[in-house]
């Protein structure tokens, strides 16, 4: 269960929930999420692939990028650009708020790279 904090960040998880690599789904407001840990960092993306819609989770995370499983499209998970086809189109991506050991992620997503 999340609990809402201020404008629209939820609090999802702790910080020491999350291993390095580990990725968990999130469903804010509509929104489904992947939020990824990668390099002591905290990324929060699309659930779902922006090729044929299918999830991302358990892609293959490394140099700021995640792998899509089904056909190998990276997006970067900073700012949800395609790095790899076949995808096109990037994926949202979502602010992350780090307080205390705590996790929050915003509803509402980033602007999409140009
Ligand atoms: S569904 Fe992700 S690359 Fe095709």
């Amino acid at each position: 269960m999340s609990n809402p904090v201020p404008s629209n960040f939820y609090v999802v998880t702790a910080t020491s929930e999350l291993s390095e690599g580990q990725q968990l789904y999130v469903e804010l407001d509509g929104e489904e999420i992947l939020l990824c840990k990668h390099n002591d960092e905290y990324f929060a993306v699309a659930y779902y692939c922006s090729h044929a819609e299918f999830a991302l989770e358990g892609g293959m995370i490394q140099n700021g990028c995640i792998t899509c499983p089904y056909h190998g499209a990276e997006f970067d998970l900073g700012n949800g650009s395609v790095q790899a086809p076949p995808a096109f189109d990037p994926i949202k991506t979502y602010p992350v708020k780090i307080e205390g050991d705590s996790i929050s992620i915003c509803a509402t997503p980033n602007m999409s790279p140009a």
